[in-house]
C-alpha cells in the first residue's frame, strides 16, 4: 500500500510483491517508488518531480492523468463493469473495432482483442497457423522470429523472441519449429545514423536461406518488430522491411509486425507499417491502445485471413481462442477515449513534426563519454554505451539511476539507454531529457 510505503518504506513492506523484470533484492534495498502522475511528469513517494522520458513503459502516449480517459472509465464502470465476449457482445466493443479499423493499415480491418502485448503475439501466431490450416496447408506450423526480437513472455512470444536472457533458462520449453533471422544492429557500418540506417537491407535475404533450409511449405509466419524497442532500439535498414514483405509474398508466408511499441503514433504515423509503407498480414498492438490506463491489446488481421476462417456450419465456433477479458468493456471505454484524445490533439502524427528536433537533440550526445552509438526514429531515441570490461550492464544501470536522481526517467537495457517520451512532449522537455542524460554520462565512470 502506497500510504504505508510513503515516504520512506520499511524494507519489510516490500517483500511480498515479486516484481517483474526487476532486480528484486537491489530494488528493495533502495526502492524507487512512483506515487502520482500528470502530463509529462511523475512524482515519487517522497514528492520529487520526475520527467517521464519513456511514457511509463512506452505506453502513456497522450501523457498522464488524462481526464477524458478517467471519465470514460468511470462512466463505464458505473454502467456495466463486465460483460462476456464469448457468444455475447456489447456495443462499445464493436464501436472500438470499427474505430481501429479506420486507422489500420490497408486491409487489416478485422480486430481481435486481448489484454496485453504478450497475448496479442500468441494470438497472432495461433491465427497464422489456423489460417494456413483452413486453406489446406496444415503443415505450415513453423515460425521465423529474429535475434534481439521481443514479443512478450508467453511461450509463443518467448520462442519467436531473440533476447537471450528471456530464453536461456526456459530452453526445453520453447515451441518447436522456430528459427531466427539475424538482427539488424550493426554499429560498425551504421553508428550514429540519423533515422533509418543505410546499410543492411541485404540482411532480409537471410529469410531466403531459412526458407531453403526448412522449405516454405512448413512455414506459417515471419514475425518482427518494425523497430525493436526492448533490445535497445534496433532500426530496420532502409529497404529491409520491404524485402521481407516481398520474400514472404513469394512463398505464401504470413508477415506479422509486432507494433506493441511502435503503434499509436510513436513513429509519426498511427503505425510503423504506414511510416515504412510496408503492410503486414497481421499486426499486434497493446500499450498505447489505452494510453496505459487499462490493460488491453489488439491483433489487427487482414480481412483475407478472417474470411478464410469463416467456414463450416454457421453455428460452429471458427477460432477456439479468446480471453475472459477480451474486449473488456472498461478497457474498450478507455481505448475509445484514448483514440478520441489522439485524434483531437493530432497525436498519431505529432511525432513526425518533432522528429527532426528530437533527432538533433539526441545526436548532440555523440562524443560524450562511453557513447558508441546514437539511434533515433520518430519519438524514439537510444544511446548505446561501451560496456565495462567483464561487467556488462553496470554502466547502463548507473546512468539510468543518475538520470532518475536528476529527475528524468529513462529506460535501460544492458548498456543501452532508451527514450520514448509521451507524444505531448514540448521542446523544453526534450532539452531537459537530453541535458540530464548528458550530465549523467559525464558523471558516470
Ligand atoms: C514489441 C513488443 N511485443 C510484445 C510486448 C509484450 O507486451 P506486454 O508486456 O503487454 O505483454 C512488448 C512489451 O514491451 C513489446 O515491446
Amino acid at each position: 500500500m502506497n500510504a504505508k510505503l510513503s515516504p520512506a518504506p520499511a524494507n519489510g513492506d516490500l517483500d511480498a510483491f515479486w516484481m517483474p523484470f526487476t532486480a528484486n533484492r537491489q530494488f528493495k534495498a533502495n526502492p524507487r517508488l512512483l506515487a502520482r502522475a500528470e502530463g509529462m511528469y511523475y512524482w515519487t513517494a517522497e514528492g520529487r518531480e520526475v520527467l517521464d522520458g519513456v511514457a511509463g513503459l512506452w505506453c502513456v502516449n497522450a501523457g498522464h492523468g488524462r481526464r477524458e480517459i478517467t471519465e470514460a472509465v468511470t462512466k463505464q464502470l458505473g454502467t456495466m463493469e463486465y460483460a462476456p465476449a464469448f457468444q455475447m457482445g456489447h456495443p462499445i466493443a464493436f464501436e472500438l473495432a470499427n474505430r481501429l479499423a479506420k486507422i489500420a493499415p490497408p486491409g487489416l480491418d478485422r480486430i481481435f482483442f486481448t489484454n496485453s502485448g504478450s497475448e496479442s503475439v500468441d494470438t497472432a501466431l495461433k491465427i497464422a497457423v489456423a489460417y494456413h490450416r483452413a486453406r489446406g496447408a496444415g503443415q505450415r506450423t513453423r515460425f521465423i522470429g529474429r535475434e534481439k526480437g521481443y514479443h512478450g513472455v508467453g511461450f509463443g512470444g518467448m520462442s519467436v523472441g531473440g533476447m537471450v536472457n528471456n530464453r536461456k533458462i526456459f530452453g526445453s520449453s520453447m515451441l518447436p519449429g522456430v528459427d531466427h533471422l539475424p538482427h539488424t544492429l550493426d554499429i560498425e557500418h551504421n553508428a550514429f545514423s540519423r533515422a533509418l540506417p543505410q546499410w543492411g537491407a541485404h540482411l532480409a535475404n537471410e529469410l531466403e536461406r531459412l526458407i531453403a533450409l526448412h522449405d516454405a511449405s512448413t512455414i506459417a509466419a515471419v514475425i518482427v518488430e518494425p523497430i525493436a524497442g526492448s533490445a535497445g532500439v534496433v532500426l530496420p535498414p532502409i529497404g529491409y522491411l520491404k524485402r521481407l514483405r516481398e520474400i514472404c509474398d513469394r512463398h505464401d508466408i504470413l508477415l506479422i509486425f509486432d507494433e506493441v511499441i511502435t503503434g499509436f503514433g510513436r513513429v509519426g504515423k498511427p503505425f510503423a507499417s504506414q511510416a515504412f509503407d510496408v503492410t503486414p498480414d497481421l499486426m499486434t498492438t497493446a500499450k498505447g491502445l489505452t494510453n496505459g490506463a487499462i490493460p488491453m491489446g489488439a491483433v489487427f488481421a487482414h480481412r483475407k485471413i478472417y474470411d478464410s476462417l469463416m467456414q463450416g456450419p454457421e453455428n460452429a465456433i471458427e477460432l477456439f481462442h479468446g480471453y475472459t477479458y477480451s474486449a473488456h468493456p472498461v478497457a474498450c471505454a478507455a481505448a475509445l477515449a484514448t483514440l478520441e484524445v489522439y485524434t483531437k490533439e493530432g497525436l498519431l502524427t505529432r511525432a513526425a513534426s518533432l522528429a527532426s528536433e528530437w533527432e538533433n537533440a539526441v545526436h548532440s550526445l555523440r562524443g560524450l563519454p562511453h557513447v558508441l552509438d546514437v539511434r533515433n526514429y520518430g519519438l524514439i531515441g537510444a544511446v548505446e554505451l561501451e560496456p565495462r570490461a567483464g561487467k556488462p550492464g553496470t554502466r547502463g544501470f548507473e546512468v539510468f539511476l543518475e538520470c532518475f536522481e536528476r529527475g528524468v526517467m529513462v529506460r535501460q537495457t544492458g548498456d543501452t539507454i532508451a527514450m520514448s517520451p509521451p507524444l505531448i512532449i514540448e521542446s523544453k522537455q526534450i532539452a531537459r531529457i537530453v541535458e540530464t542524460l548528458g550530465a549523467a554520462l559525464r558523471q558516470t565512470a
